[in-house]
Order: structure tokens, then sequence, then C-alpha cells
């Protein structure tokens, strides 16, 4: 029997729309001018004198969970497949993964972590499991400890390994990663060894459990923060390269919400870890947060119009009041802030496609989840003084995914192209922006025109991303340098016919970004944004 998962989750308090500007670390004054009829003109001040924290390359992690084609087929074919592979792992996957230089992959989930046994997925004979959350259907198990880590190494990326709290305990927990980081003299170091991995694997993050309050055990946050002291004390990493230096951050089951169960949550492990002493740590809180309408009835993916498109969007930047609440609660515990939120599950969640299986959570990606894409990013990016990683779920062939696949057929999804754009933000500084973003207004929904951040990359250059959320205007923003001497800027911008226009196996081009170059001068840039569109430029 299929066995469904259904997400009883209730979507976000309502709230109403945003009117005006965005929360914004804004320092000079805004002005919207609202010139010719249908179009608009925004400034747009950059303030490079006053640098905020460092954006980290983690914010632009993903999700990889057993769910659907999520893994089998979507990065794993086996070597025996006609896909070219590399020791069974997709080649033109691998291929489009590195050129989004992934900075880390969360694994083996999501729900699925809890009912994770790490033993059934090592060595030359594996264990056929079921995956009773997603679709109850066959788990072979060959994707286990050792794919994974070898697909990590093979798209230049780092593992965020989640391990089982729900069904498992603290010994086969301990037993796991030991497995993994311990250099090869003890008998578990030697198992891994034997089973082709002489050198210690790296395991820079560790998430103890996954939604303990719901799928991962329906716990209580004083049981869930009892047994995640027990985890941190005994889940070690062993590997003599993360001793002194690039040390494994453990990373606790945070709120799934904004309603008070939630900020409870919140409340009680940021009270426990105040309270913390030598012998347990913790480097991470994390939130998980969809941007769905309604779980009992969602939205569809493909084939909608402006209505939806504006009310998903609405919906999307509720992320910022969510992490704005959490993070209060956070700073009265660890006012240093210490703790980094951790976003690990964000994006976009609509009705299974038609024809698919209900518990593979198979959606199309659309121009919306890119323009939805970069407003969370943008977010992400006004909290990184406190929001330091964070995981689009998922990364192939589930949710709002990167990538979609089909036998030997792969599509890149608008979401991935935002990503691609989004590059040179990661490691970079923040660099305030102060704009009137003015209104776009459908129906009862009223939401800001004009989204926009800057940052100075690791290139050292001073990068812009600005966001033009209107489907029907274009806008014109007049960049005020403030003493950055620029002859223009130059970078790509992602636009589409319509706000629903997708990627597809025989139409692969429809979203695809493009070559945009503008003029400065007196100290003055020119920026001329098409409608419903996604901008990345740096400065010359
Ligand atoms: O991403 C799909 C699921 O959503 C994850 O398994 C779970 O953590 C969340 O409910």
């Amino acid at each position: 029997m299929a066995l469904i998962h259904t997400n009883p989750k209730s979507p976000l308090l309502a709230k109403p729309a945003r009117s005006g500007a965005p929360v914004c670390f804004c320092i000079a004054l805004l002005t919207l001018v609202a010139t010719l009829a249908g179009a608009q003109t925004v400034e747009l001040s950059i303030d490079t004198s006053k640098t905020g924290a460092k954006i980290d390359r983690n914010l632009f992690g993903q999700f990889a969970e057993h769910l659907g084609h999520g893994i089998y087929d979507g990065i794993w074919v086996g070597q025996d497949s006609s896909i070219p592979n590399i020791r069974g792992i997709r080649k033109d996957v691998v291929a489009a993964l590195k050129a989004i230089k992934v900075p880390n992959v969360r694994w083996p989930g999501g729900c699925f972590a809890d009912g994770y046994h790490w033993r059934n997925g090592i060595g030359p004979k594996r264990s056929v499991t079921l995956n009773p959350d997603w679709g109850g259907v066959i788990e072979p198990n060959t994707f286990g400890t050792h794919e994974f880590m070898d697909f990590i190494d093979q798209i230049g990326s780092e593992p965020y390994v989640s391990v089982n709290v729900g069904s498992g305990t603290p010994r086969e927990a301990a037993e796991w990663i030991e497995y993994m980081t311990a250099a090869e003299a003890t008998t578990l170091g030697k198992e891994r060894g034997a089973n082709g991995h002489a050198a210690p694997y790296k395991v820079p993050y560790l998430g103890i459990g996954n939604e303990s309050w719901d799928c991962g055990g329906n716990m209580t946050p004083e049981y869930y923060l009892s047994q995640f002291k027990i985890y941190s004390r005994f889940v070690r990493n062993y590997d003599p390269a993360q001793q002194e230096t690039d040390k494994m951050l453990r990373i606790a089951v945070g709120p799934g919400g904004g309603e008070s169960r939630w900020t409870d949550w919140t409340e009680t492990i940021m009270k426990g870890y105040q309270q913390h002493t030598w012998s347990w740590e913790m480097n991470g809180l994390s939130l998980h947060n969809y941007t769905v309408m309604n779980w009992q009835d969602k939205f569809k993916s493909e084939g909608f119009g402006e209505d939806e498109y504006a009310r998903f969007l609405q919906e999307t930047l509720k992320m910022d009041d969510l992490i704005a609440k959490h993070s209060a609660i956070m700073d009265k515990y660890d006012p240093q802030k210490k703790v980094a939120l951790v976003v690990d599950e964000w994006g976009s969640w609509y009705a299974p496609l038609p024809g698919s299986n209900p518990g593979f959570l198979v959606q199309q990606n659309s121009l919306r989840d890119a323009v939805l894409a970069a407003l969370n990013l943008n977010i992400f990016t006004r909290h990184a003084d406190r929001v330091r990683m964070a995981n689009i779920a998922q990364m192939i062939n589930v949710l709002q995914a990167m990538i979609l696949t089909d036998k030997e057929k792969m599509v890149l999804t608008p979401t991935y192209y935002v990503f691609k754009m989004y590059v040179p933000f990661q490691d970079s500084t923040f660099v305030p922006v102060t704009l009137d973003a003015g209104k776009y207004t459908r129906g009862d929904v009223t939401l800001p025109r004009v989204d926009a951040i800057a940052a100075k990359g690791k290139d050292g250059k001073l990068w812009l991303e600005v966001t033009n959320v209107d489907p029907n205007q274009a806008v014109e923003v007049q960049v005020n340098l403030a003493g950055v001497s620029a002859k223009g800027a130059t970078g790509e911008t992602l636009t589409a016919p319509k706000v629903d226009s997708i990627n597809t196996f025989d139409a692969p081009n429809t979203v695809v970004p493009k070559a945009y170059s503008a003029k400065a001068s007196g100290g003055r840039l020119t920026l001329k944004l098409e409608p419903k569109s996604v901008t990345v430029i740096s400065l010359e």
C-alpha cells in the first residue's frame, strides 16, 4: 500500500499585505518618482561606507532527500546505466550543480532522516527497505554514505548530514559519524576503508533530528532538548583535521512557523542553550518555512495567472517577519549571535503535477519561482548576521527544484538560473541600499514593486540585485552611486513572456538569463528593468 505523506502544517498567520518599503537596512532617504504613465522611476542609493554582515555562502545551500526522484534518477542512475555517469552519479547533473557552486547539501532528509538506518546503505550488500514517508516505495539503499560523499566531492560541495533521532539511538548516530570521520585505526574506520574510502570524510555540519515536533517524533520542546544534549555530547567527529579548526557544527531542530507553538519551541531550545555547559554544544537552530497557500488545496505550479502570482508572492514575503520573530527570541538568549538561524527547508510547495505520485512532490518551476527565490535570498541576506545557512527544498525533481530529469533528459529550472546569478553573493559583504520600492497592486494584494540588495563580492566588485516584481510594467532605477566611480554595469537579467513561463525538456530556453548592461554618468547609473524580472549586475 502506498503511504502518502500529508503535511498538516498550517500556513503562517495571515497578515495584511506589506506596503511601502520592505524592511531594509536603509541609510539614505528613498524617493519614488512616478513619471510617465505606465513607467516608474525608482531612486536607489548604495552606501558603501556602511558594510554589514558577511553573506555566508551557505545561504545558497541545497536539500536532497530520499523522496520521489530526488536521489534515484535525479542523482543516482547506477554504474550500468546508459545515462553517462561517474561511479553511478549522473554527469549532466554534476556539471550543472558545479556551475552554481553549491556550498552544502543536506541529506538524507527531511522526514526520511528519522527513519534512516545508515548500515543499510554501506558495503557490497545493501538492505532493501521501504520509504513510508514518501509514497511507500522500495528504498534500495544503493545510494548511501559513500555514494553521497562521492556526489559531494564531484560537485565540489560540503555535506550537511542529518542523523536519526526519531527512530534511532545516540549510539547509532555516534557510530555513523565515527564511521565517516575516524582515522583508519578504529574498527569503524577500518570498515570504511574496506568499503573503499581509507581517508576520513569531512563532516562540517550535523543536523540532530528533523521536525522533531512532527514527523520526527512528535516531541515536546523539553523532550527534544534533552535528546539534543545527549546527541550533541556523544555524536563526535573524529576527523583529525576537524579538531582544532573546521569543527563540526551541530544544528538543532527549530520552529516550523510563527504561531505560539513555534515561538515556545524557540524559547525552550534557546533558553536551554543559554544554560549550556562545556559538555554539549549547539551552533545552529533550524527553521522550516514553505510558501504554500493552503495545505489542503494547494496552488498549481503551472497554468496560472496574475492573481495566483501576486497572492503567492505576498505569502512568500512573510519569511521576513518569521525570521525577525525568531531572531528576536534568539537575541534574548544569545545576544552575541553565536547560534545561527539555519533555514534548512524553504521554497514553494504546490499541488503535485497531475498523473504524478502525490508522495513524490513533483511540481513545475516557473518564472514566479525565480522571483520567489530572489525575494527569499534577499530576505536572508538582510538577516545575514543571524541567518548563516539556508537550504532550498529540494535540489532535483522535488518541490522547488534546480533541475528536473526524465530518464536521460535534464532541464534547468528558472530557480536554477537565479542561484547561478547569485553566485557572486556567496561570502560577499552586505552593503545597505535605500529605495522606495513603490507598490504593485493586483486585486486586494499590494506588494513592494521593487526589491534590491547590494554586496561587496570576494572579487572586490560591488554587486547589485534588483527584482522588478511588477508583471506588467518596466521600472527605471536611478542608482545613486555616492562615491563609487563606475562607468556602467554588466550582468544578467532573467525574465520570460508570462508569469507562469516554464522550461521543459522540449523547450528548455524559455526562462534563461540574458546579458545585461547599463551606463553610468555623473555618479548615477540608470537601469531599465523588464516586468517580472531578476537582474544581477556588477559595477565596472
Ligand atoms: O521537503 C519535504 C518535507 O517537508 C521534509 O521531509 C520535511 O522535513 C518537511 O515536512
